[in-house]
C-alpha cells in the first residue's frame, strides 16, 4: 500500500537541500512511481521527492503533451528573460501568489534509464522547472515572496493553523 502523504509548510523535509542520487536503480524506480500517482492523485502538475518526505534530488511532471517524466539530479540553465504569474504549491495549499521566475530555462538531468536528458521549456514550465528545483534546494515557493507579501502569507498560515487546532478541539468536546 502507498505510504505516501504530501508534506505542507512547517515539514523540515521541505527545508532541506536534498542529496544528491547516486545510483539510478529500482528503487529510484518505485519512488518515481509513487510520486507520479500522489502528484495526480492532488491533481498537480509537477512533485519533488521532498513533498513525500524523501530528501533525494528529483522531480516528477506532467505538463500540456508532455506525458509523465522524472528528472533526476536536475540543473537549471540558459535562465533568460522574467515571467509574473500566479504560482502555487501542493505544500502551501490553497494559496496563490504572483511570482516573477525567469521565462525560459532549460533544464538538464537523468531519465529513470539513466540517459542524460535536457528539457526546454517557457512561461507554465519554466516556472514548473524553477519551482520543483527550488523544492530540491530547500525553497519554498514563499521564498520567492517580496517582504510584504510574506508577511501577509505567513499571517494566513498562522491562520489558518490556528483553525485546525479549533476545529480538532471542537471535533473532540463533541
Ligand atoms: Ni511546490
Amino acid at each position: 500500500m502507498a505510504s505516501y502523504r504530501i508534506r505542507t509548510f512547517g515539514d523540515p523535509v521541505l527545508r532541506r537541500r536534498a542529496d544528491e542520487v547516486t545510483d539510478i536503480d529500482g528503487r529510484v524506480a518505485k519512488l518515481a512511481q509513487e510520486m507520479h500517482a500522489a502528484m495526480k492523485e492532488a491533481n498537480g502538475v509537477g512533485l519533488a521527492a521532498p513533498q513525500i518526505g524523501v530528501s533525494k534530488r528529483l522531480f516528477v511532471y506532467e505538463i500540456g503533451d508532455s506525458g509523465p517524466r522524472t528528472v533526476i539530479n536536475p540543473v537549471i540553465e540558459d535562465a533568460e528573460g522574467e515571467w509574473e504569474h500566479e504560482e502555487g504549491c501542493l505544500s502551501v495549499p490553497g494559496l496563490w501568489f504572483h511570482i516573477t521566475r525567469a521565462k525560459r530555462v532549460r533544464v538538464r538531468g537523468y531519465d529513470l534509464d539513466g540517459k542524460e536528458v535536457s528539457y526546454e521549456g517557457e512561461d507554465m514550465e519554466a516556472k514548473l522547472y524553477q519551482h520543483e528545483v527550488d523544492h530540491l534546494d530547500g525553497r519554498l515557493l514563499l521564498e520567492r515572496l517580496d517582504q510584504d507579501q510574506r508577511r501577509e502569507a505567513m499571517r494566513e498560515l498562522r491562520r489558518r493553523a490556528q483553525g485546525e487546532h479549533a476545529g480538532q478541539a471542537s471535533a473532540a468536546g463533541r
